[in-house]
């Protein structure tokens, strides 16, 4: 890949974009589970699908330079990912993680890897003081989510791994809201980069996938060694699927960025609507250290109606918007916290956090921008027009 091409070249020509025997503009599904081998003592690049599959190597690689790694790997999903990385922990080990990270990984540290002797804090990282306070002697890993779900709050990647070096410990960044496209964790300092590739990397709500990108060859060994024991690995349609998604990666976020900006101002200004998080907003706590650390403020945002009901109307009378649990996608997505993501929190706790029972998170699709403001406007008028 020649290094002084934009991303957003790199994302159409890299080192898989003709297949070398065919000359198939497209990387070849090598939909196989093992391997022939032509002599007993050979030992060939791939001998069976878990351990390696050339469909799975062209994406592994793809997404190891876009985030600008050295060796990038693929699972099953984005759990299967983070579940993986965190096996790089041994009993006695503790982690830091981030208080409002995505339910998936707060029951994978809480209910599992508690019962294998690994130990675990959950703190703001907003707060620095604190993230200070609660490292251990046995910390050896601090997982940041950033911005997080669903109040898009910011967490200063730099200073972050500044304190973990400090204190010997790795750092792990879910990058799934922002992509390698608007940022780029391992520039930062960071050492795992995970993704739930489901989301804006596949970008079209078909295929589950999770993607993991190291910068060292030493752990990038060890994690390959726990991906091929674990072995849930993305299977060779999915890995395909995921690659040509990356394609219009760039396009996508483009477009879905511009209109989640010019939407959060609208609704910023909407009587209807409580509060807006966003953080591309200037006003948005954390947008100062966001805007240094990543491109723009991305395609999610999050606002907050009055109650329960009002979510229910609003939710009634859109047409646009899919009313589902996912992100990332062609087609915009509204979410409501309180019953999906954030289901399984008590009600005192989520409430605790800011996710009320009247906020809902949009994800923004491709869809004109005039076209949504209309629908959203018009479901905001029903919604004030009850209250
Ligand atoms: C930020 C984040 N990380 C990880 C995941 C888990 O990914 P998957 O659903 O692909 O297992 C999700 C899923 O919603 C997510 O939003």
């Amino acid at each position: 890949m020649h290094d002084q091409w934009s991303f957003q070249t790199k994302l159409i020509h890299n080192k898989h974009k003709v297949d070398t025997t065919t000359g198939a503009v497209s990387v070849a599904i090598q939909q196989a589970s093992t391997f022939h081998q032509q002599t007993l003592d050979e030992s060939p690049e791939f001998d069976y699908s878990r351990s390696g599959n050339p469909t799975r190597k062209a994406l592994e690689e793809a997404i190891a330079e876009l985030e600008g790694g050295v060796r990038g790997f693929a699972f099953a999903s984005g759990m299967a990912a983070i579940s993986t990385a965190f096996l790089l922990l041994s009993s006695g080990d503790h982690v830091l993680v981030t208080e409002d990270v995505y339910g998936g990984t707060y029951r994978i540290v809480a209910d599992v890897l508690s019962r294998f002797g690994i130990e675990y804090t959950f703190v703001d990282m907003t707060d620095l003081d604190a993230v200070k306070a609660n490292i251990r002697p046995n910390t050896k890993v601090i997982y940041i989510e950033t911005p997080s779900n669903p109040l898009l709050k910011v967490t200063d990647i730099r200073a972050i791994v500044q304190l973990a070096k400090e204190n010997g410990c790795l750092t792990f960044v879910d990058n799934t809201f922002m992509t390698p496209a608007l940022q780029r964790p391992l520039d930062l300092g960071a050492d795992i980069v995970l993704h739930s590739a489901t989301k804006f990397l596949a970008g079209h709500s078909d295929c589950l996938a999770g993607l993991a990108v190291v910068k060292d060859e030493k752990l990038g060994e060890e994690l390959y060694k726990l991906q091929n024991a674990f072995g849930a690995v993305l299977g060779p349609h999915d890995c395909w699927l995921v690659l040509r998604g990356l394609k219009t990666l760039h396009v996508r976020l483009d477009q879905s960025v511009k209109t989640a900006s010019q939407l959060a101002e609208f609704l910023k200004k909407h009587p209807a609507i409580k509060k807006v998080y966003y953080p591309g907003l200037h006003d948005h706590p954390g947008s100062d250290i966001h805007l240094r650390q990543s491109v723009n403020g991305g395609a999610v945002l999050s606002f907050e109606l009055e109650d329960e009901k009002a979510v229910k109307i609003l939710a009634d009378h859109v047409q646009l918007p899919v009313f589902a649990v996912s992100l990332g996608a062609v087609e915009s997505i509204l979410s409501y916290p309180a019953k999906m993501s954030h289901a399984a929190m008590p009600k005192e706790e989520r409430i605790k956090r800011g996710i009320t029972d009247g906020l809902l998170r949009l994800s923004v699709g491709l869809e004109n921008f005039e076209d949504l403001k209309n629908d959203l406007e018009s479901g905001l008028s029903t919604v004030l027009a009850y209250q």
